[in-house]
């Protein structure tokens, strides 16, 4: 199917801890190498309802998890119509640390996946999504190293259960490909230029 837009967009998954946003930066920074433009952004957005999510995710509100699914479509079609869509529209290579997957895989867990891919039909898949897979263990020792505050998903067992819709999705899509997460940081960096290198043909800016 031809593309509604001339850029390239590409978003970046995984369970938490598996790097994204490191992985997000080491890649803008390779594609801007290349005299690319790139708009870096993320979910959920720093918009009204992004902020809204924060607080459930912290705790502060109490929440149930067909809400919480709403909210994150939501935030999602004001990500894509106001930011991502005009970037990509002007050509720019988009990166988005959490997309649409994010929804399928955690969302997925309390909520009949078919049932979040419907609400979040306002908002169109991406031209490729990597998958940064890391086990739990290891996604545990570096939230640990980080040393951040925990957010509701950061449950013991979750992430499993989360990495196992992740991969059955990407068994089923063909725009999600699968990058081992468990090496160090420029290991991963490559593996990921290895699948995004060849797509930027795909851009003329
Ligand atoms: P972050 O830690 O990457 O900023 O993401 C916030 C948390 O929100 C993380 O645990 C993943 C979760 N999340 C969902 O459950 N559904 C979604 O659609 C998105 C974008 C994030």
């Amino acid at each position: 199917m031809k593309k509604e837009w001339q850029g390239l967009f590409i978003t970046i998954e995984g369970i938490d801890g598996a790097g994204l946003t490191t992985q997000t930066t080491i890649l803008a920074d390779r594609i801007r190498s290349l005299g690319k433009e790139v708009l870096v952004t993320k979910e959920p957005t720093s918009g009204p309802i992004g902020q809204v999510i924060r607080r459930i995710l912290s705790g502060e509100i109490k929440h149930e998890p067909c809400v919480l699914a709403l909210l994150f479509a939501a935030d999602r079609a004001y990500h894509f119509s106001s930011e991502i869509l005009p970037a990509l529209l002007k050509g720019q290579v988009v990166i988005s640390d959490r997309y649409i997957l994010s929804s399928l895989a955690y969302q997925g867990v309390f909520l009949p996946v078919s049932w979040v891919k419907e609400v979040n039909s306002c908002s169109p898949d991406p031209d490729l999504c990597i998958l940064i897979d890391v086990d739990e263990s290891t996604a545990r020792e570096r939230i640990e190293k980080r040393g951040n505050r925990r957010e509701i998903f950061e449950r013991e067992g979750e992430a499993e259960l989360i990495r196992r819709n992740y991969l059955e999705l990407a068994k089923k899509l063909s725009w999600v490909k699968v990058v081992d997460g468990r090496g160090p940081v420029d290991q991963v960096a490559n593996l990921i230029w290895k699948v995004v290198e060849p797509r930027l043909e795909e851009v003329s800016t």
